[in-house]
């Protein structure tokens, strides 16, 4: 038992910290913009993690003019809200918040050395990777298929797998996953798989479980004390078990690559990269085999849960909004001919199908917080003094849900990017994030979703199984936002 003593002691000590940590934070510390006191030691670990995290933040954010700083145990943030502020740090600083802090993704013994891309610093090689790797995705097509081709390929095996489902409720995201993780390996490695292949589950799996347990087994990046509690451990564990898993299958391939390696005759990104080593003994030095597998392993975490969770919230938000799909369909009924698949060249004919798809991002932007960033360089960023090295977190949430920026921002409302029958983007749209940094798989990823949902439609109406009640469009944590499973009904149209 406790004496009153001691009772006495600890209230003191407790506080003072407290006193300490709520002059130190109010004042802003090393010159860092101002924000929320928090609590002692853990600060605002209650933000970070609360259920309304979104909304806490849009509303500091609010309060201390779109840019805060907050305290979580060991590590001091800089978060932006504000998209004036946002486009200062990444458009008009260029690189100086084009950094990564160390330790925010998965890592083995290549890692260190020869990192993929979402964890890279902003070195001369990381940026050669980086842009080597936007070009080719950028391209859009590999070898004798065009990508246009590839993702039509995929949709047609959906709308195929959907029918075998026999108007039986099903979760949408199983079929759904498979078509998105096929996209990427066909770019990637020019293979695809068929639904339930055990070797593309591997990669799907422990990128899933990356994504939803990352945020987690950060704790112990911001208590480094709390490594050695067994429950913290054991995200760690799960994250390096998956990673290698994932790692495996993709090194396999890269052997099978490697031996029936022609150059100068590139089939897929790999051989693009293969080509690229070869070039000469630099080249070899910046594009080596290890690397390739962290890049790929990066291209399937940024492709494929973002991709497919997208497909969810659509799903979701149109069982919500039948009037949203009566639309779709009058549209695609009356601008694509019977029995034809709606293509990129079709696309300007149907634009508030497409306007689904941006309403969908604005308001479930994937990776909410985006990847972390950190000044490479002493800066200032709106008049404050910003030390290199600090971590700055881009809260794209804020500014998809601006009300100074949009009107009505929690209604769905896809006709807010139509102008005069054509889609118009603000530049403050920005579910890719902007600048150095920003999604490079964004173009890809708006072909795929547009390509797949209006074929889908086409085809497909969406019904709520009887007796179910709406899908909750609550936020799920985890670095990418999910809703809580739900299932669907897709009657042929
Ligand atoms: C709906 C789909 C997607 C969304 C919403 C999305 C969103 C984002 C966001 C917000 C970032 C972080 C930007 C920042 O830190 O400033 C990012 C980074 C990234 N994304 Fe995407 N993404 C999507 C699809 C894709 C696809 C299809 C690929 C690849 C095939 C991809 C690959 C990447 C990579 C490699 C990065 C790291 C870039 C870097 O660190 O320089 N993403 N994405």
């Amino acid at each position: 038992m406790l004496s009153l003593v001691n009772c006495a002691i600890i209230t003191a000590l407790v506080s003072v910290l407290y006193f300490l940590f709520k002059k130190r934070n109010h004042n802003g510390i090393y010159g860092l913009p101002p924000g929320p006191s928090g609590w002692p030691i853990v600060g605002s670990l209650g933000t970070l993690f609360g259920v309304q995290r979104h909304q806490k933040l849009a509303s500091d954010g609010r309060k201390y003019g779109g840019i805060f700083t907050m305290h979580i145990g060991a590590v001091h943030s800089v978060w932006i809200t504000s998209f004036k502020i946002f486009r200062e740090a990444v458009v008009d600083n260029t690189w100086a918040f084009a950094g990564r802090p160390q330790h925010i993704w998965l890592t083995d013994e290549t890692t260190e050395k020869n990192p993929g891309i979402i964890a890279s610093g902003v070195d001369e090689t990381a940026r050669n990777v980086r842009k080597f790797t936007l070009v080719s995705l950028r391209s859009f097509g590999f070898g004798k298929t065009s990508m246009q081709d590839a993702i039509l390929r995929e949709s047609d095996d959906l709308i195929e797998e959907i029918r075998k489902q026999n108007g039986r409720p099903f979760n949408p995201r199983s079929v759904v996953a498979n078509a998105a993780a096929n996209v990427i390996s066909s770019v990637a490695f020019a293979r695809t798989y068929k639904q339930g292949d055990e070797a593309l589950a591997v990669v799907n799996d422990s990128i899933t479980n990356a994504m939803q347990h990352i945020l987690k087994a950060q704790r112990d990046r911001i208590f480094p004390g709390l490594r050695f509690v067994p429950f913290i451990a054991k995200f760690r564990d799960s994250l390096n078990n998956s990673f290698s898993a994932g790692k495996r299958f993709l090194s396999g391939i890269v052997s099978e690559h490697v031996a029936e390696h022609e150059a100068g005759n590139p089939r897929d990104f790999v051989d693009m990269w293969l080509d690229e080593n070869g070039k000469s003994e630099q080249s070899a030095e910046s594009f080596p085999v290890s690397r390739l597998e962290n890049v790929l392993l990066d291209l399937f975490a940024g492709g494929f849960e973002t991709t497919t969770t997208t497909f969810q919230w659509i799903f979701a938000l149109l069982l919500h909004h039948p009037e949203v799909q009566v639309k779709i369909h009058q549209e695609l009924d009356s601008q694509i001919g019977q029995g034809q698949s709606v293509t990129l060249e079709t696309r300007d004919l149907v634009p508030y199908t497409e306007a689904v798809i941006l309403e969908t991002l604005r308001m479930y932007p994937l990776i909410p917080f985006a990847v972390p960033h950190q000044a490479t360089e002493d800066t200032t960023l709106a008049g404050y003094r910003i030390p290199k090295g600090t971590q700055v977190m881009l809260h794209l949430y804020s500014i998809l849900h601006d009300p100074e920026l949009w009107t009505d921002p929690e209604t769905f409302c896809p006709e807010r990017f139509l102008h005069d029958g054509l889609i118009k983007i603000p530049d403050y749209w920005v579910p890719f994030g902007m600048g150095r940094r920003s999604c490079i798989g964004e173009q890809l990823a708006r072909k795929e979703l547009f390509l797949i949902f209006a074929n889908l439609m086409k085809s497909f109406r969406l019904v709520l199984p009887k007796g179910d009640s709406l899908p909750s469009l609550d936020l799920q944590q985890g670095v990418v936002i999910y809703p809580s499973p739900f299932k669907v009904v897709l009657v042929e149209r």
